[in-house]
């Protein structure tokens, strides 16, 4: 999955920014605006000060001027500009003096200058003043962009994160209810009632497969009971040669083994907590020495050098289905895959593991084995590529750990820890 920030916060960040964007774009044409129209104010006012100024010299009056204005002019000697303003332009202009800044506004009549200072510091206190108050109000519409983004991102958020925690607590509780009746009819409520048909869907073939499952285990039962029974009731008729009676003795340890692979499935379609009672427990030594009975004699026959090491006793009982399988089926692999050397089943307080010479598995396959369907490199014979990956479900179902580790000189180690998780 991509590291994305959360939608909620996605949300207040294009609040944030798109208000940044307007009040930004304000504040620059309320500076710009501000500044043009000062211009137009500033000349209009110092034009006719600087008329009536002038009206007043000619009639001998003294000019009416403010305390920041000064008039020079060059036809009355006490009034002659500085040369700093003597050298300005027809009309409005900025001037800086010093550390000062002046406006001067030019007018000639009778081939005499005329000429009208004020200083600035006035208007650009109340510029400055302006300018506060614009980045006082882009700063509190950024703050009022945020809390406003939080509270909606919320509001917009709030019926998706409860349709998130209603499918997650509804789908593992197998709830029944329609999700989309508490919402309305909007994009989350389409969601809804989306996420509905899937759940619907899924339990519908959940329940399938468990029936299929559940349907398919129980019928097989009774014929191979009916196998097993008559062989039994055949073994103990006379007549037969040892040949034949080695043969029905086949029959009838496959007739069981397949009656215990049907009770592993039967158990393995059902939830965890059906399994907890009613189901027989065994220990590791006793299931272990089971199994022994059985597959002794066939690494004998394959001249295989099978041995049993019980490093220290283990104390726990487990459900005896499930644990037969893992060990009858990591023997199995175990006698399949060694063609020469020896086998070697470990116990130890808290699990088991099964050490062959055979050809051993690639590093980069372990995970690989323990999939449905897998072969490994090494595939003989007429395998599915079933028997690992029932060994791991079962070992996920009971909480047991499993790994495959390599040999030692060669060959591989499988390995079941019952505390693994
Ligand atoms: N002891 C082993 N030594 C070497 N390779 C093994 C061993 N056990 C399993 N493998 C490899 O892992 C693959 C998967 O094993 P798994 O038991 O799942 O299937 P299978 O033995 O091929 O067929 P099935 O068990 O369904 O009859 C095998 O095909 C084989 O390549
Ligand atoms: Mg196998």
């Amino acid at each position: 999955m991509k590291a994305k920030q959360p939608l909620r916060q996605r949300i207040v960040i294009a609040f944030v920014l798109m208000t940044l964007l307007i009040s930004a774009g304000f504040s620059i044409g309320i500076v710009q605006i501000v500044y043009l129209v000062e211009e137009h104010l500033v000349t209009e006012e110092m034009h006719s000060r600087l008329q009536a100024a002038m009206d007043a010299l000619g009639t001998g009056r003294a000019p009416a001027l403010d305390s920041d204005q000064q008039l020079f002019t060059d036809s009355t000697p006490q009034l002659l500009p500085p040369l700093e303003f003597a050298r300005v332009g027809k009309g409005f202009s900025e001037v800086v003096s010093g550390e000062q800044a002046f406006y001067a506004y030019k007018i000639n009549r009778d081939g005499f200058a005329y000429i009208l200072v004020e200083d600035q510091q006035e208007f650009e206190a109340r510029e400055q003043l302006l300018f506060d108050g614009v980045l006082i109000g882009f700063v509190a519409s950024l703050l009022i962009a945020w809390i406003l983004g939080e509270l909606v991102a919320k509001r917009v958020m709030q019926p998706v994160v409860s349709l998130a925690d209603e499918v997650r607590t509804g789908s593992t509780a197998g709830g029944k209810e329609r999700l989309a009746k508490d919402y309305a009819d909007d994009e989350v409520g389409r969601l809804a009632a989306a996420f509905d048909d899937t759940l619907e869907q899924l339990g519908r073939s959940l329940e399938r497969e468990k029936l299929f499952i559940g349907d398919v285990s129980h019928e097989l039962r009774t014929p191979l009971m009916v196998i097993g029974t008559s062989c039994e009731l055949l073994a103990g008729s006379h007549g037969l040669d040892a040949k034949q009676r080695a043969q029905l003795e086949r029959i009838r340890r496959a007739s069981e083994d397949m009656l215990e692979l049907v009770k592993t499935l039967l158990l393995l379609a059902r939830e965890r907590s059906d399994n907890d009672g009613g189901h027989s427990l065994v220990s590791l030594a006793a299931a272990v020495g089971e199994q022994n009975a059985i597959w002794s004699a066939q690494f004998t026959a394959r001249g295989i050098d099978y041995r049993c090491v019980v490093e220290s006793p283990d104390p726990g009982q487990y459900q005896s289905t499930f644990l037969r399988t893992v060990i009858s089926n990591l023997l199995r692999n175990a006698l399949h895959y060694t063609d020469q050397g020896g086998v070697r089943l470990v116990l130890y307080r808290g699990g088991f593991r099964v050490e062959d010479t055979g050809p051993g598995i690639a590093p980069e396959q372990y995970a690989h084995v323990f999939r449905p369907f897998q072969r490994g490199s090494h595939a003989r014979g007429e395998g599915l590529g079933l028997g690992l990956s029932l060994v791991k479900r079962i070992c996920e179902h009971q909480g047991w750990g499993i790994r495959v580790l390599p040999g030692e000189p060669r060959g591989c180690v499988f390995q079941v820890d019952f505390s693994a998780k």
